[in-house]
């Protein structure tokens, strides 16, 4: 398993890293469900921790395999694990979306848990997922987030994004969204 580390700005001495989920980190991953379905909605709430509980093996192992139930194409699940083993989020990366997805979604997607926001783990898990995604011969990036997720917006532009749009889809017109590339270097 590819597992890489980079120093937490924010907070100088804690580290974290991507790794694959598994069964190891189930309870923690339920724990991470419940809080976060208390404090966001639609992707960012993740699966329904009951649904997830009932088959636990058949959801890590679905994430391994890499499946991404919001564009139904292939992707990459990592956990963002600190040092001492809490799990603080969630990172998505998606290959093979088409030119509309691409530009509706982006190429990666990332949740902290709701208690370890505000430290640097949002910049550090988009960090670790550009390389992640540099690693598997992507050389650019297309970024995507709500107008008025300010979080997002700053991790976006802290990891290097260049504003390409702001845009709406016609399917939700008043949601207006940014589009940012990252281009990753060689
Ligand atoms: C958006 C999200 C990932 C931010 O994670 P985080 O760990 O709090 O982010 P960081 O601590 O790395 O903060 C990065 C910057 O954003 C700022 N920030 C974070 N949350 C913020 C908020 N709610 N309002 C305003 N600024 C915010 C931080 O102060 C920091 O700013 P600075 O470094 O310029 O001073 C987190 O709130 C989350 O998981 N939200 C739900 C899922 C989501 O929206 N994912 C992105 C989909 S595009």
């Amino acid at each position: 398993m590819r597992v890489v580390t980079l120093e937490v700005v924010a907070i100088p001495r804690a580290k974290a890293s991507l790794t694959l989920p598994s069964m190891a980190l189930a309870n923690e991953y339920l724990k991470l469900l419940r809080e976060t379905a208390r404090f966001d909605s639609g992707w960012n709430e993740g699966p329904a921790a009951e649904l997830v509980e009932k088959d636990m093996v058949g959801h890590i192992a679905s994430l391994v395999e890499g499946f991404d139930t919001t564009s139904s194409v292939r992707s990459a699940h990592f956990w963002l694990v600190a040092s001492g083993g809490d799990l603080l989020g969630r990172v998505t990366i998606r290959y093979e979306l088409g030119d509309r997805l691409l530009n509706l979604i982006g190429h990666i997607g990332y949740a902290i848990r709701p208690t370890q926001r505000r430290s640097g783990y949002g910049v550090l898990a988009l960090r670790l997922a550009l390389t992640e995604a540099h690693a598997v011969g992507l050389t650019s990036v297309v970024l995507v987030c709500a107008e008025d997720n300010e979080g997002s917006r700053r991790i976006i532009e802290h990891c290097g994004g260049l504003l390409q749009e702001r845009f709406s889809d016609a399917d939700t017109p008043d949601r207006i969204r940014r589009r940012y590339v990252i281009t990753l270097s060689k």
